[in-house]
């Protein structure tokens, strides 16, 4: 009966909202500040972590090169579509997907999409805040050694990179450490997402994001003045295809698509909140084009402090919490600008973070009808004891694997970024290609005729076919 009288309001709903597109008082208060929190959502671990350390397995130019082109071919049609379909659907993912399927007469299967989404908002949302912990944990580290609260190791070059390998070591074997600065971070997210969309997730995005810029900035500034900046821009612009190899190339799509936020659900909730008037394709092209400038600026000030110490780029996850924190202890004004990069890391984290939970949010609130505050403090505490697992990953359950030799945490970061993330974008860009009425793309996108036949031609063809490429080796690699 409960269930029935849901409905009933969903649908009474779903009429006032057709009727008037004023009626759901959740909005941005305008098309700027969707473009900066999209960028929020889209700059986080995936620029300044993961792109460097994938950049630097990969051979550097090559990967960069096409990890650019994905952008532009997979990446911005899809973040296309999932602006548009939540646009059109004003909803959380779920009921957004139940409404155009209703509309466009389509199978109910499409409804996976909305499903696969939420679903992959949580399982990111427990392992993202714990990286994002590390990060947090190192910029108070910093601070803590900068103001002399914490002492300031004594670095031997002759043992290598052995003080920050040890820090690293001691940060990951040590749980108690690991869930505090999981809390912090978890409260902070809860706080802000309970606030709604203009006095939460407007106001984290207009405070941090300029800070984010203005640190990236002044990394970049620091990077020019002591880095190798010159052999930074070699390695990530010149190509050598040779060191690339297929897995590469996949990799660089991939890469493309979990740096865009694209795939489940969490652009397309942010979408739902975007005023009528606002050009899709513009504000699209200027989230993809900001979020690929950080990716490139991070990569060169990584690579240039890595280059002027005589690292290896291609170190692995380990890239930025071990060889980059060994450069910081030797280099000049090395703590201050540790802890500057690493709040860095830490505010791109967390506008990443609100966006990953809000998918799960908006549809909780929709289905029970219930008080933002009390969803947001149940997706925090089913985050966190998610998130358990993956702090046990690195230590109580370091030799607990759940498949072949995955530990609880490998398993997550696989199944959400191999296979339910490009399986929600496959989803996405064949809806919205093959499925959705033309007038409704036509509406939202309101493009010429040229550029709406690039956008079928990408979400059509070539997307899909990306996107099955990418997944086609994830299960090869997985076989062999
Ligand atoms: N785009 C974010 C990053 O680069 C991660 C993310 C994935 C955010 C999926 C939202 C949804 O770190």
């Amino acid at each position: 009966m409960g269930y029935t009288r849901v409905r009933r309001n969903k649908e009474q709903d779903n009429m006032e909202n057709q009727a008037t597109d004023a009626s759901r008082p959740d909005r941005w208060s305008n098309k700027w500040i969707f473009i900066l929190a999209a960028t929020g959502s889209a700059v986080g671990l995936g620029n300044i972590w993961r792109f460097p350390y994938i950049a630097g397995e990969n051979g550097g130019g090559a990967f960069v090169i096409t990890y650019l082109v994905s952008v532009l071919l997979i990446g911005i049609p899809i973040m296309m579509s999932e602006v548009l379909l939540g646009r059109e659907g004003r909803s959380s993912p779920i009921t957004t997907m139940r409404r155009l399927i209703e509309f466009s007469k389509a199978n109910r299967i499409w409804v996976l999409i909305g499903w696969v989404g939420v679903l992959t908002g949580f399982l990111i949302l427990s392992y993202y805040e714990v990286i994002a912990g590390w990060a947090l944990n190192y910029s108070v580290t910093y601070a803590g050694q900068l103001t002399g609260m914490i002492p300031v190791p004594e670095v031997d070059l002759s043992t290598g990179m052995g003080v920050a390998e040890t820090q690293w070591n001691a940060l990951l074997a040590n749980p108690w450490e690991l869930i505090l600065f999981q809390t912090i971070f978890i409260a902070i997210t809860v706080v802000a997402i309970g606030r709604g969309v203009k006095k939460g997730l407007e106001f984290i995005n207009l405070w941090f994001m300029p800070s984010l810029f203005l640190l990236l900035l002044a990394l970049l500034v620091y990077s020019i003045l002591e880095g190798d900046m010159q052999a930074a821009l070699t390695y990530m612009f010149k190509p050598d295809w040779s060191a690339l190899g297929a897995g590469g190339a996949v990799a660089a799509m991939g890469q493309a698509f979990f740096t865009l936020s694209l795939g489940m659900g969490a652009i397309m909730v942010y979408g739902s909140y975007l005023p009528s008037e606002a050009s899709i394709p513009r504000a699209v092209l200027s989230i993809a084009t900001l979020d690929t400038l950080v990716a490139v600026v991070a990569g060169l000030i990584v690579f240039s402090i890595v280059f002027a110490n005589g690292l290896e780029p291609a170190a692995g996850p380990g890239l930025l919490f071990i060889s980059l924190s060994h450069a910081f202890h030797i280099m000049p004004n090395g703590l201050l600008f540790g802890m500057l990069f690493f709040s860095l890391v830490t505010v791109a984290a967390l506008t990443s973070l609100i966006s990953i939970s809000e998918p799960a949010l908006a549809w909780l609130v929709e289905e029970y009808n219930a008080r933002r505050e009390r969803v947001a403090i149940t997706i925090g505490v089913v985050a966190w004891i998610l998130g358990l697992g993956t702090i046990f990953s690195f230590n109580e359950w370091e030799n607990m694997h759940i498949v072949g030799d995955l530990t609880f945490f490998d398993l997550l970061d696989q199944v959400t970024n191999e296979v339910l993330l490009p399986l929600g974008g496959l989803f996405i860009a064949l809806f919205t290609g093959w499925v959705l009425p033309k007038e409704i793309a036509q509406r939202q996108l309101s493009m010429g005729n040229f550029s709406l036949q690039c956008w079928y031609l990408a979400t059509r063809y070539l997307a899909p076919a990306g996107v099955l490429l990418v997944f086609a080796h994830s299960i090869y690699e997985r076989l062999s």
